[in-house]
Formats: structure tokens, C-alpha cells, sequence
């Protein structure tokens, strides 16, 4: 046997087994004779092939391709008037921060520049915790009932038989659920191709509650506005980029941040009282809505800034585990039923894709002590030591949450199985104002062409009909400019209720 004098790499390491030991040569196995078969007493070469074999962990069922990057969360202004989180007691203040942008539909390995939403979810480690606001780049979302979501992500992936992506249940799905229109008005203009992951604006989407110490409590929308604005891409260009550099978004951000441009957005919230919110013309919980922000201002918050790209992808990115549950005191969920299936879905797949102590992974660990009788599963990194594992009158935990936590916010009586997708022209006013007051003269034509390129695949006369209807709903004129660019004939809008059936939002008595 050759003698075991390792040579040393840059960073003084030497080439080892997992277990510490110097091996000499690491493309050899061990063998009897010149030709002979392997040894199993090659602890080595097992030990590298079982870790190969077991290289890969399952990728996130939707958002699985993207980028991430560290850096901190800046508090600029005092809002400690809205809440009595512990990060935002004073201006100055400042919290490590995690982003990972994504795609949604596409596999881990697919283009950075295909035409989907991008995921923005950023973590926040407080001294109260971890923070995670879990959003995207577009402020609404295709549905407001969250038993849709498995359904609705099946016909934006792959067709089970052909194992291709499908237009026709694409545009099925979307064209029965008219819900989704206001998110399609976005998706498909060319915000949906955003020019890079860090180019883009980033929405919370969902409304939370900024609680102050005393109970009182505020709705709240949290706006990240990218500094310098959002760059987006045509169609042609964002598709030419998926063939030629389908790793684009990860390149363009990890080079800005190694040059220092380091990509800032600041951070903004809108607020509603509860009774403001009872007032308002929409369901504050639908999220196919937005604040419009003539009636409620955004106001300064903070600033987010990526100034340091991951050491190691895999340990600071891939193993990052975001989920809008993940809150600290002052900052609380709304009865937003998509946002509470969120709250479970997010740690339920952590457990599945990176084990049940998720959050002991250093990316994922907080910076301030855990304390709890949570022990042992796979992978007890931290298993907290000599603590007792029950609540001990020997040893006992302080506990130290605020107060508010036991007030009482909202009281509903009602009836199960309220319809949350009910369509009114309600769902239509705001896909319109984008479409006659906000979409440019350039944005429609680019709009009109991006969908006509996408449904003009469609098979089903149907699905095409119905989607035209939708759009008619919409605005007839943008209907017939896509049936024009088509070869299809114009088609009525899509009967709906009356606005004044639709959902009305209250905080207390009898929904
Ligand atoms: C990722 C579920 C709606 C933003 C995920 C993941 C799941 C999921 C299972 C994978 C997480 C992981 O493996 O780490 C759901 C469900 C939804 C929903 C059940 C609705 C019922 C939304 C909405 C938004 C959103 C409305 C934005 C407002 C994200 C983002 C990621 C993600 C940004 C990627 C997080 C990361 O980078 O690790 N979602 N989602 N999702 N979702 Fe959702």
C-alpha cells in the first residue's frame, strides 16, 4: 500500500474519506492484481459511490429553478406605530437576509426566461426569530381558493401521458377559473419575462396584520420596489435567451453582486384599519386584488440589499427553506384562505425535501437561541443538549411572548363551504384598468401577440371560445384584437353576476 502523505489544497485541506481519513489517490479503487475485482474492504471508493448515489433530494414541486443570494434587511423609517415586532423597534436597525428568486412551473434545469411569475421569497433572521415573506413578483395571484392549487399546477406542468407541456389544459384550466384573468393580464405582458431574477418588484401578495403591543391591529400589503425600476424582456428576446443562456437569471445576478452592484429594493407597506377594510370595495383576503395605491399610500418601511452570493449553492440555496408561517410577534397571518393552506403546505414539503430539522440547517437557523421540547429525527444537528425535553418545574423554560398573542381579532360565525371562486364583474374591473388605463400603446401590441402565440396552439375550439370570452369580459376590444391575431371570430364576454354579489369582507359577526 502507497504511503497516506496527502498533499494540501489552497485552503490547507487534504483529500479524505468522509471520515477525516488522508487517501492518497482519489481516482484509484482498490483491487486484487492489475486486473483483478474491487475490494469490498475499500472504504473509500463505497463511501464515495453510496454518497453519489445519494446526491440528489427531490426539488421543489413548483418554484425548483432559481437563484439566491445573501445580504440584510435595512429598517429606514419608524413604523413602530403599526406593530411591536422587535426588528422594527428603531430606524437603524438591520437583520440578515436570504432571497431566493424563482420560476414556478419549470423543472430545476429549465430557462430562467421562460414566461412564468417569479417566486421572491426573502428571509429575515430577527432577534425574534426567523421572518420569511414568501412572495412573488407579481402582486396577485390565479386563484383565491387554495383547493385549487394542486389542480391548477398540474396543467401549467406536464401532460401525464405525453409528458409534454400542454396549451390546451393550460389554457382549461385558466379559461373555466376566471378568476386568474387579472394574473394572466400581467403574466402575459411582458412583466411575465422579467430581465433577470433581480430586475423585478417583489409582492407579499396576500394581506397580513401588523399587531402593536396593546392588541390593536392593522392590515398591511408589503411592497418590495426594486431601486433603479423593473426590467422585463420581449417575448422573442426571452426566448432566444432560453435556448442560448437558459441560466441567464442566475448568471446576470451572480456577476452584478461579484462586481458590487449589489441589487436593492425598497420595502413599503400599504395599511387598512379593520374598518377600512369593511368598507372596501374588495375582499381584502381575494387575492386577485389589488390596494389600489391612490386610496391607500405606500409608505416607507425599509431597504433590501443582496450584496454577497452563496459559497456553496446547494447548502445556502437549494436547502433554504421559506415558508409565510415562518412569522415573528407583530406580524400576523389574516384569514386569507390561501395563505392559510400555505402556512401548512410550506413545512409540511420542508419535512419531505430536507428532513424533519429543516430548520436547524444553517441557512435556515435562526440567530437568536431555540429553546422548545422539540428532539431527536434524522439529522439533529442542535438537539439541545442536557435541557429537559418536558416542561420541568426542575429546569424551567421562560417564557416570553407578547401579550396580544391571546387577543381576539376576528369572530366569524357562519355556514361551511362558502363558494370563494364565485365570478363577478367585480373580478374583471381591475384586469380592465390595466388593459385601457395602464398597458401602453407598445404593451398592448406585445400583449396581443404574447397570447395570441401561446393560445393559438390550443386544439379545443372550446377552450380557445371560452378563454376569448373571458377576455371579452375583460375588454371586448381586447378580445377581438386576440381572436383577430388568431383567425378566430369575435366572441361575446363571458356572462358574471352583479358586483353587488360578490364576497363582502368583515373582520366581526356573521360571514
Ligand atoms: C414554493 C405551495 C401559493 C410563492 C412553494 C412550494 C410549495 C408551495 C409546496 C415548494 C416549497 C419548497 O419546496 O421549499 C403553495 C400552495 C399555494 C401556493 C399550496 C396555494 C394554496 C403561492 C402564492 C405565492 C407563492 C400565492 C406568492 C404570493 C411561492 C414561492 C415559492 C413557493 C416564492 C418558492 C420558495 C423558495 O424559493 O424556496 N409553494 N404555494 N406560492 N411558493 Fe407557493
Amino acid at each position: 500500500m502507497p504511503s497516506t502523505t496527502a498533499v494540501s489544497t489552497k485552503d490547507g485541506a487534504t483529500y479524505t474519506t468522509s471520515t477525516g481519513a488522508p487517501v492518497l489517490e482519489p481516482y484509484a479503487v482498490q483491487k486484487l492484481g492489475q486486473t483483478g475485482p474491487l475490494l469490498l474492504q475499500d472504504f473509500h471508493h463505497i463511501d464515495l459511490i453510496a454518497h453519489f448515489d445519494r446526491e440528489r433530494i427531490p426539488e421543489r414541486v413548483v418554484h425548483a429553478k432559481g437563484a439566491g443570494a445573501h445580504g440584510y434587511f435595512e429598517v429606514t423609517h419608524d413604523i413602530s406605530d403599526l406593530t411591536c415586532a422587535n426588528l422594527f423597534s428603531k430606524v437603524g436597525n438591520k437583520a440578515p437576509a436570504t432571497v431566493r428568486f424563482s420560476t414556478v412551473g419549470g423543472e430545476s434545469g429549465s430557462a430562467d426566461t421562460a414566461r412564468d411569475p417569479r417566486g421572491f421569497a426573502v428571509k429575515i433572521k430577527t432577534q425574534e426569530g426567523i421572518l420569511d415573506l414568501v412572495g412573488n413578483n407579481t402582486p396577485v395571484f390565479f386563484l383565491r381558493d387554495p383547493s385549487k392549487f394542486p389542480h391548477f399546477i398540474h396543467t401549467q406542468k406536464r401532460d401525464p401521458q405525453t409528458h409534454l407541456k400542454d396549451a390546451d389544459m393550460f389554457w382549461d384550466y385558466l379559461s373555466l377559473n376566471p378568476e386568474s384573468v387579472h394574473q394572466v393580464m400581467i403574466l402575459f405582458s411582458d412583466r411575465g419575462t422579467p430581465d433577470g431574477y433581480h430586475n423585478m418588484h417583489g409582492y407579499v401578495g396576500h394581506t397580513l396584520k401588523f399587531v402593536q403591543a396593546d392588541g390593536t391591529f392593522s392590515y398591511v400589503q408589503i411592497h418590495f420596489r426594486k431601486e433603479g425600476g423593473w426590467k422585463s424582456l420581449t417575448n422573442d428576446v426571452a426566448t432566444k435567451l432560453a435556448g442560448e443562456n437558459p441560466e441567464y437569471g442566475i448568471q446576470t445576478m451572480f456577476e452584478d453582486i461579484e462586481k458590487g452592484n449589489f441589487p436593492t429594493w425598497n420595502v413599503y407597506v400599504q395599511t387598512m384599519t379593520p374598518e377600512q377594510a369593511e368598507k372596501f370595495r374588495y375582499n381584502i383576503l381575494d387575492l386577485t386584488k389589488v390596494w389600489p395605491h391612490g386610496e391607500y399610500p405606500l409608505r416607507p418601511v425599509g431597504k433590501l440589499v443582496l450584496n454577497k452570493n452563496p459559497d456553496n449553492y446547494f447548502a445556502e440555496v437549494e436547502q433554504a427553506a421559506f415558508s409565510p408561517s415562518h412569522q415573528v410577534p407583530g406580524i400576523e397571518p389574516s384569514t386569507d384562505p390561501v395563505l392559510q393552506s400555505r402556512f401548512f403546505s410550506y413545512p409540511d414539503t420542508h419535512r419531505h425535501r430536507l428532513g424533519v430539522n429543516y430548520n436547524q440547517l444553517p441557512v435556515n437557523k435562526p440567530i437568536n437561541p431555540v429553546a422548545n421540547f422539540q428532539r431527536d429525527g434524522f439529522m439533529a444537528i442542535d438537539n439541545q443538549g442536557w435541557r429537559p425535553n418536558y416542561q420541568s418545574s426542575l429546569i424551567p423554560l421562560e417564557y416570553k411572548a407578547k401579550p396580544y398573542q391571546q387577543a381576539k381579532h376576528e369572530e366569524w360565525l357562519g355556514y361551511a363551504g362558502a363558494d370563494l371562486s364565485f365570478i363577478t364583474e367585480l373580478d374583471f374591473e381591475q384586469p380592465r384598468a390595466l388593459w385601457e388605463k395602464v398597458f401602453s400603446d407598445t404593451d398592448k401590441d406585445h400583449y396581443v401577440s404574447n397570447v395570441a402565440g401561446h393560445l393559438g396552439s390550443v386544439k379545443s375550439p372550446e377552450v380557445k371560445k371560452r378563454q376569448l370570452s373571458v377576455f371579452a369580459a375583460v375588454s371586448q376590444d381586447l378580445s377581438d384584437r386576440i381572436a383577430k391575431a388568431i383567425g378566430h371570430e369575435s366572441v361575446p364576454p363571458l356572462k358574471v353576476a352583479p358586483a353587488s354579489e360578490a364576497i363582502r369582507f368583515k373582520y366581526k359577526g356573521t360571514a
